[in-house]
C-alpha cells in the first residue's frame, strides 16, 4: 500500500531521516521545513514522490496551506508526523511566560493544529496515522527541562484522548517517544534568558548530557527511527505509546519502577492517617 505522509520538520534530524526513508520505501511525502531549500536534495532524488512546502509550524495560515499542498499535490493525507521540535533548558523558575509559550506553542499548538487540520481528510476517507513525536521527557520529568517537559507531557495526554476519539473513524494515534538521537536536538537547545546559577545543582547534569548529545557516540542513528516509525504505521497491533531507541527502554523502566513505589509509598501515606476527614455536611441552602 502506498502512503501520502505530511511530516514536519524535515530539515534534519528525525524528520528528515523519515522523509527519506519513507519516499525510498516508495510512498509519498510532502516534507516540509521552514527553510525548504534544506530539501533540495531529497527533491533531486524523489522527484515524483517527495514534494516540499514551507512550514514554520507556529504559523497558522502556513499550517493550512501545508494541508492543502498536500490535497493538491498528493490528493490527501494517510500518514501525518508532528515531529518538528526545539528544546528550551530552564528550571521553572528560569523561565518566563512568553519563553514557556514559544515553548508549548512548538511543542503542543502547532500539532494540535495540524491534527485538526488533516482530521477531516482522514474521517472522510475512514482511515489515517497521527503519529506525535514526543520524548521519554513526556514521561519523565527532567529537571531543567521543565518547559520542554510540560510541552511533551501535553503532547501525550493529548495523543491518548485524541486515540480514543478518533478511534471509530479507523484512524490510530501514536506517541512516540525517542531516547537519545544523534541530531541537532543538543545544540540546537535553547537557553532561558535569565538563568539562576543556584540552579546548576539540580539541572547542571541533564544540561551537560544534552549538550554533550552532537559528540556521544553512543546515540542511535535517526535512520533507526524512521526504519521503525514505517514499521508502526504499517502494523494494526503496535500500541499508542512507543519509545524508540535501547536508552529509552533504560530510562522508561526506571521511571516504571520508580512510579510504582510511589504510589505505594502515597497509599501507605494516606492510610497511615490518625486524622480522619470529618464527614462531609452539605451546606445549608440559604434562606432569604
Ligand atoms: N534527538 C533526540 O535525542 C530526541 C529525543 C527525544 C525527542 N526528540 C524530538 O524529535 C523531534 C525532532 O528533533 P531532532 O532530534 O530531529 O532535532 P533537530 O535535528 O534539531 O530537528 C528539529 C527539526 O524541527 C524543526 N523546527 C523547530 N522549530 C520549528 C518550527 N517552529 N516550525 C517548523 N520546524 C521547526 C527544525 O527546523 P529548523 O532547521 O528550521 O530549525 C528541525 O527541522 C523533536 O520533536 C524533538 O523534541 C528528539
Amino acid at each position: 500500500m502506498t502512503r501520502r505522509w505530511l511530516v514536519t520538520g524535515c530539515s534534519s534530524g528525525l524528520g528528515r531521516a523519515l522523509a527519506d526513508a519513507a519516499a525510498e520505501a516508495g510512498d509519498l511525502v510532502i516534507a516540509t521545513a521552514r527553510r525548504p531549500a534544506t530539501l533540495n536534495d531529497l527533491v533531486d532524488r524523489y522527484p515524483d514522490r517527495l514534494s516540499t512546502v514551507a512550514l514554520d509550524v507556529c504559523d497558522a495560515d502556513q499550517c493550512e496551506a501545508a494541508v492543502a499542498h498536500a490535497v493538491d499535490r498528493f490528493g490527501g493525507v494517510d500518514v501525518l508526523v508532528n515531529n518538528a521540535g526545539s528544546g528550551l533548558f530552564g528550571a521553572v523558575e528560569e523561565v518566563s511566560d512568553d519563553e514557556l509559550r514559544e515553548q508549548l506553542e512548538v511543542l503542543t499548538v502547532a500539532p494540535w493544529r495540524l491534527t485538526r487540520l488533516t482530521l477531516p481528510l482522514m474521517r472522510r476517507q475512514g482511515y489515517g496515522h497521527i503519529v506525535n513525536v514526543s520524548s521519554i521527557a513526556g514521561r519523565i520529568g527532567l529537571p531543567g527541562l521543565s518547559a520542554y517537559v510540560a510541552g511533551k507531557y501535553a503532547l501525550e495526554g493529548m495523543s491518548q484522548a485524541l486515540a480514543a476519539e478518533v478511534a471509530p473513524f479507523g484512524i490510530r494515534v501514536h506517541a512516540v517517544e525517542p531516547g537519545g538521537f544523534a541530531t541537532r536536538y543538543g545544540t540546537s537547545l535553547t537557553e532561558a534568558a535569565h538563568r539562576i546559577p543556584a540552579y546548576a545543582q539540580s539541572t547542571g547534569d541533564v544540561e551537560a548530557g544534552l549538550r554533550g548529545m552532537s559528540t556521544n557516540p553512543d546515540l542511535t542513528h535517526p535512520e533507526v527511527f524512521a526504519h521503525h516509525v514505517l514499521r508502526l504505521v504499517a502494523s494494526p497491533t503496535a500500541p499508542l505509546r512507543v519509545p524508540i531507541g535501547a536508552d529509552a527502554y533504560t530510562f522508561l523502566e526506571a521511571a516504571e519502577a520508580a512510579g510504582t513505589a510511589e504510589l505505594a509509598a502515597a497509599q501507605a501515606f494516606i492510610e497511615d492517617s490518625a486524622e480522619r476527614p470529618a464527614t462531609y455536611t452539605a451546606p445549608v441552602t440559604p434562606t432569604a
